[in-house]
C-alpha cells in the first residue's frame, strides 16, 4: 500500500480530485490531510471523504519536527501540496527527498516565488498581457516554487480574459492532470 499525505490551506478542490481518483484503488490511500488553516474548505471535504485531518499551527510547523516525525511514523510515500501556502521547513524537505510535490497555478519559472499564489498569480498574468498560462507540478526544495519541474500544461489567455477567467482555465488543467501525475510519481 502506498500512502499519500496532502497539505492544503484553502478550498481543497485539488485534494478532493486526488481523493476521488484513488477511491476504490487498493494499492494507494490518502492517509491524511494536513492543514494550517482551521477554516479551510478542505477540512469539510476531508470529513465528507472520511480522510483523517491534522491541523497544525506555525510554531509546531517551524519550531518542532513533530509533523515530519508523524509523516515518517505513518510511512507516507508521497507528500502532495495542493494549495498549501506556507514554505515547507528544511527538515521536512530533507526527510522526504524528491517525495514532496507542489502544484503551482502558472508556467514556472514565471509568476512564482513568495507572494505569488492563488489569485495573485492570475492577476499578474493578465496585467502582463500574457497570451498563455498554465500549471506546473514540481518537486519541493527549500525555496518557493523552485524545485525541479515534473509536469506542465498550458492554456490560452485571451486578451479579454479576466483573472477569474484564467483561474477557471487553470483549475480545469489542475483537476485534469494533478491526480494522474501523482499516480505516476508513486510508481
Ligand atoms: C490551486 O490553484 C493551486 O495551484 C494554488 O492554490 C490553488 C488551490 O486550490 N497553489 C498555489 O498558489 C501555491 N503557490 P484548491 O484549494 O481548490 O485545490
Amino acid at each position: 500500500m502506498k500512502r499519500i499525505a496532502i497539505f492544503a490551506s484553502g478550498s481543497g478542490s485539488n485534494a478532493e480530485k486526488i481523493a476521488d481518483y484513488f477511491a476504490g484503488r487498493t494499492d494507494v490511500e490518502i492517509s491524511l490531510i494536513l492543514s494550517n488553516n482551521p477554516k479551510a474548505g478542505v477540512i469539510d471535504r476531508a470529513r465528507r471523504l472520511h480522510i483523517p485531518v491534522l491541523l497544525f499551527d506555525r510554531t509546531t510547523f517551524y519550531q518542532t519536527d513533530r509533523i515530519t516525525q508523524f509523516l515518517l511514523a505513518q510511512h507516507v510515500d508521497l507528500v502532495v501540496l495542493a494549495g498549501f501556502m506556507w514554505l515547507v521547513p528544511a527538515g521536512l524537505v530533507a526527510a522526504f527527498p524528491d517525495k514532496i510535490v507542489n502544484i503551482h497555478p502558472a508556467l514556472l519559472p514565471k509568476y512564482g516565488g513568495k507572494g505569488m499564489y492563488g489569485h495573485f498569480v492570475h492577476e499578474a498574468v493578465v496585467a502582463a498581457g500574457e497570451r498563455e498560462s498554465g500549471i506546473t507540478i514540481h518537486f519541493v526544495n527549500n525555496h518557493y516554487d523552485e524545485g525541479a519541474p515534473v509536469f506542465q500544461a498550458s492554456c490560452v489567455v485571451e486578451p479579454t480574459d479576466t483573472p477569474d477567467d484564467v483561474a477557471r482555465k487553470v483549475q480545469v488543467l489542475e483537476h485534469e492532470h494533478f491526480p494522474r501525475v501523482v499516480d505516476e510519481l508513486l510508481k
